[in-house]
């Protein structure tokens, strides 16, 4: 493993993105730190909300107990979003889907950010905080930027509930099966800004190297991936990402 600290992309991994068609790109809460969204590790701390840690907020059993309290922390996350706008990473990798022939963007991340910056296809590992679903029937609702979601499910009534998996929740259907083929396809994997502790996700980085993948972080901390990596950039990912397209073009350096 080879550690770079923000001097350059080693040639190792320019070769390997230069040579690549199939790129798998699983991204975290980092990668939208520089945006201003809050991560929920990292820097030897937790998110908190009104004194409860946000995997209580964000729990199933939350849900059934007081779902008004978990609307109440989305509704205000959602309030941070709308001010927010995509950083110099999540643009990098928008232009990555145009570049790579077969290219996979899967995230952990429920704030839209990566759509915004034109990705396409993402699939949303956790589900989005722009949608709600019935608690029956499952229905889907998209709630606009500037507005507040539906009272109610308007096809059978019952309550909404935000489209997002909480701990101890199963991912959506067919969400992780498709990562999990495209990590077995990959020939290069990048991991950025997770802390690769929550699985099934932390899982994808490990199934790509299975497969042969050449796998790298992007992470100003080391994590428990960080070992299983061919090279890790230590650096934030809106830095760090532009530059290995800056360094890989032709007649660069
Ligand atoms: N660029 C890259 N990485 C960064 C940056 C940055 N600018 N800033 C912070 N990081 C790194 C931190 O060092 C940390 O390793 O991003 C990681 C964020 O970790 P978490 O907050 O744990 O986020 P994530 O890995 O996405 O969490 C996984 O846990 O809470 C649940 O459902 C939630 O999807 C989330 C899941």
């Amino acid at each position: 493993m080879q550690t770079i600290a923000g001097r350059s992309i080693p040639d190792k991994l320019r070769e390997r993105f230069l040579g690549a068609k199939s790129v798998l790109v699983v991204t975290g809460a980092g990668v939208s730190a520089e945006s201003g969204v809050p991560t929920f590790r990292g820097g030897g701390r937790t998110a908190v909300w009104k004194g409860m840690p946000f995997d209580v907020i964000s729990s199933a059993s939350m849900v059934e107990h007081n779902l008004a309290a978990v609307w109440e922390w989305f509704d205000y996350r959602r309030n941070l979003l709308r001010e927010l706008k995509p950083n110099p990473g999540h643009k990098e990798i928008a232009r990555w889907q145009e570049r790579f022939s077969q290219f996979t963007l899967v995230t952990q991340n429920i704030d839209g950010l990566h759509q915004k910056a034109g990705s396409h296809d993402v699939i949303e590992l956790h589900g989005s905080i722009w949608r709600a679903r019935c608690m029956s029937c499952q229905g889907r609702y998209h709630i606009p930027e500037n507005a507040t979601c539906p009272a109610a499910c308007m096809e059978c009534g019952d309550r909404l509930r935000p489209d997002v998996v909480l701990f101890g929740e199963l991912l959506p259907a067919g969400a992780f099966e498709r990562a999990a083929e495209a990590a077995s396809q990959s020939e290069l994997c990048f991991v950025v800004g997770t802390s690769g502790i929550v699985y099934p996700a932390a899982s994808l980085p490990e199934m790509a190297k299975a497969a042969g993948a050449y796998i790298c972080e992007v992470n100003p901390e080391r994590t428990p991936l960080s070992d299983l990596c061919d090279v890790v950039l230590t650096g934030k990912a809106g830095e760090v990402l532009p530059r290995i397209s800056l360094e890989t073009r032709k007649g660069y350096g």
